[in-house]
């Protein structure tokens, strides 16, 4: 995995539809009282919370029931000791008891009617009662009751969340038979345990003991994805088990009617991985790949899922990172210009899509690289129509994915707690123009994602379409992490806040001072479906000095604590990466340990 950082562009940011639908929560309604005359502003609110022990994530969508307003600001204060601790589409602040939750910079206008979605993580001891007034922009949405429904409570938040209740806006309102499309594959499911993984991660932790080694087991039973990194990886190898292996196990998982979601990826293009060395793979466009891609790897793979004996499960692919926004970015480079003008990148997809989309319980979800590398409109817009183009070329067109991920096996947060409006001016400079940003809009994946979803939609792209996020190892918690930020100038305080302590955001090889990120989340904001763990944390990205395989992958360079990068791949910072990794794919465990200790939130 490759995750190039392009050279800056000081453009100003892609303009994307402001408002942000609401799912249609049945609880927690308060409603304005309801005069109808012109200026009468009014406003309901529903308010869903998931929680476990000491944490939980609040949903929040208001209603605007008087006339359109260009900023929103909803407030209200809480029963007891809740905190907001991570937020995504709004921007929070807390004192006290008292919140305030303000609209992005993407979208502030809130027309008469329109909903606005938002949510953010929490802690909390005792009881976590339910706010009982709202507020927005000063005016009280009161003159109803308050009923908010507490799903579920998972034993332990490391846990994929299980089942979502019936009020989850995208759960299907009956039960799904075998085999049936659902509109999101992880609502009401439970989220397959890699045994394999699993194994690793439990005997690195009995080796460990002591309270790490407790923190570490703890992480275990997290469902994370299985990658099809190669041919041979389909009938498996002597250190993993095959595709058959693993839908086999996610059947045996099944308990009490509850279906089992297994995320696979897809990830052996011919060129993989064409901007980099580490997870260059086996297939060359030279040498007959697209042929060989399509017999000798999709069609097998397909035959597998197409097994009725595995219709029961729900089958996620996640569908070749990277590729597509290599060839955004990156056509300057030989094996991405090769990739391009060959057309085996976007061949091979479609190839792909089409397989996968004929199997019923399968769902299609296309890579859309990160925030910090697709994030300015140069490369957004244009990647935005290369997605467009290549699913017109499907036989389902743009039916033929369920949505998209953000951030596969990337360190780039979901959002950025102390720099949450990149407009913002400090010493006279936006925070955006800051060296970290380099004019980038988006510092973090939810804005970014929303953005990308919004921009589909007005593409012509379904609006049931979700976003998913891999946030294995984008927590950034541990001491380093910052809690506000200061300084007079943009990049004084930029780097006094951000979350994201990389040397650069180009930097993607087994990041120094990165922790495990949100748990699997079903649903967790308005359009995303789910925030996923797809890399499996201890898994390397890549080594620096060549290791004999016989996959394709080579020695890189950006895996090289010592090495600086060149100016478009990381403005020549250093790597940032931890040193004497193995290959990429295998297990590291000095990133695993790190991953645990500064993981956020914290295994507990
Ligand atoms: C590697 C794959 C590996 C995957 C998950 C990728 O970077 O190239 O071989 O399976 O990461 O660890």
């Amino acid at each position: 995995m490759k995750s190039e950082f392009w050279s800056a562009r000081r453009k100003s940011r892609l303009a994307v539809a402001s408002s942000v639908t609401a799912a249609a929560v049945v609880a927690g309604l308060v409603v304005a009282g309801g005069s109808p005359a012109v200026a009468a502003a009014g406003c309901k609110v529903t308010y869903t919370v998931n929680q476990w022990d000491t944490g939980f994530t609040a949903n929040v969508s208001v209603t605007n029931l008087g006339d359109a307003v260009s900023n929103w600001d909803v407030q209200w204060d809480f029963a007891g000791n809740q905190q907001v601790q991570q937020g995504w589409s709004a921007t929070f602040s807390q004192s006290g008891k008292h919140v305030s939750a303000k609209n992005p910079s993407w979208g502030g206008a809130l027309g008469s009617n329109a909903t606005a979605s938002f949510g953010f993580n929490g802690s909390y001891s005792g009881t976590n009662a339910i706010p009982t007034a709202f507020s927005l922009n000063g005016v009280n949405c009161d003159g109803g009751t308050t009923t908010t429904t507490t799903p579920t409570t998972p034993t332990t938040p490391t846990t994929p969340t299980t089942p979502t209740t019936p009020t989850t806006p995208t759960g299907p309102t009956t039960t799904p038979q075998p085999g049936t499309h659902v509109e999101n594959p992880y609502a009401g499911s439970k989220g397959y345990v890699n045994p394999d993984w699993s194994a690793e991660v439990s005997a690195a932790a009995a080796a460990k003991g002591g309270t790490l080694g407790a923190q570490m087991a703890k992480v275990a039973n997290t469902s994370t994805a299985v990658w099809l990194d190669r041919i041979a990886a389909i009938d498996g190898t002597s250190s993993a088990r095959g595709l058959r292996g693993h839908l086999d196990a996610a059947l045996s998982q099944a308990s009490g009617g509850t279906p089992v979601t297994i995320q696979i990826v897809v990830y052996d293009l011919p060129n993989r991985d064409c901007a980099a060395l580490a997870s260059n793979g086996e297939l060359k466009a030279s040498e007959n790949g697209l042929a060989r891609y399509k017999s000798e790897y999709i069609d097998p793979i397909a035959s597998i899922l197409s097994d009725a004996k595995y219709a029961p499960l729900r089958i996620v692919a996640v569908v070749e990172p990277d590729s597509l926004p290599n060839l955004i970015t990156n056509t300057s480079m030989a094996t991405c210009a090769e990739a391009q003008s060959t057309g085996v990148y976007t061949q091979g997809i479609q190839y792909a899509l089409n397989k996968l989309h004929a199997i019923s319980n399968v769902y299609n979800y296309l890579d859309i690289a990160h925030s910090a590398w697709l994030g300015w409109d140069s490369n957004f817009g244009p990647f935005v129509n290369l997605v467009k183009q290549t699913l017109q070329g499907t036989t389902a067109g743009v039916n033929s994915i369920d949505g998209f991920i953000s951030s596969t096996a990337n360190y780039t947060p979901l959002t950025e707690p102390n720099l949450p409006d990149p407009n913002l001016t400090v010493g006279g400079q936006q925070l955006k123009s800051a060296t970290f940003y380099q004019w980038n809009p988006y510092f973090a994946e939810v804005p970014f994602a929303t953005a990308m979803y919004n921009a589909f939609v007005a593409a012509g792209l379904p609006s049931g379409i979700g976003m998913l996020v891999d946030t294995s190892r984008n927590g950034w918690g541990g001491s380093a992490r910052p809690t506000g930020a200061s300084g007079s100038t943009v990049d004084a305080y930029v780097n006094s806040g951000r979350i994201d302590r990389r040397l650069h955001r180009g930097n993607w090889c087994n990041q120094s001072g990165a922790g495990l990120g949100v748990r699997p989340t079903v649903a967790p904001a308005a359009h995303f479906d789910a925030y996923v763990w797809i890399k499996p944390p201890g898994e390397s990205d890549g080594a620096s000095s060549q290791i004999p395989n016989d996959e394709g992958k080579g020695a890189d360079p950006m895996c090289d604590p010592t090495f600086h990068g060149s100016q478009q791949a990381n403005g020549g910072n250093l790597t940032g990466a931890l040193p004497n990794a193995p290959l990429s794919g295998k297990w590291f465990e000095a990133q695993f340990e790190e991953l645990v200790q500064n993981a956020y939130p914290p295994v507990q």
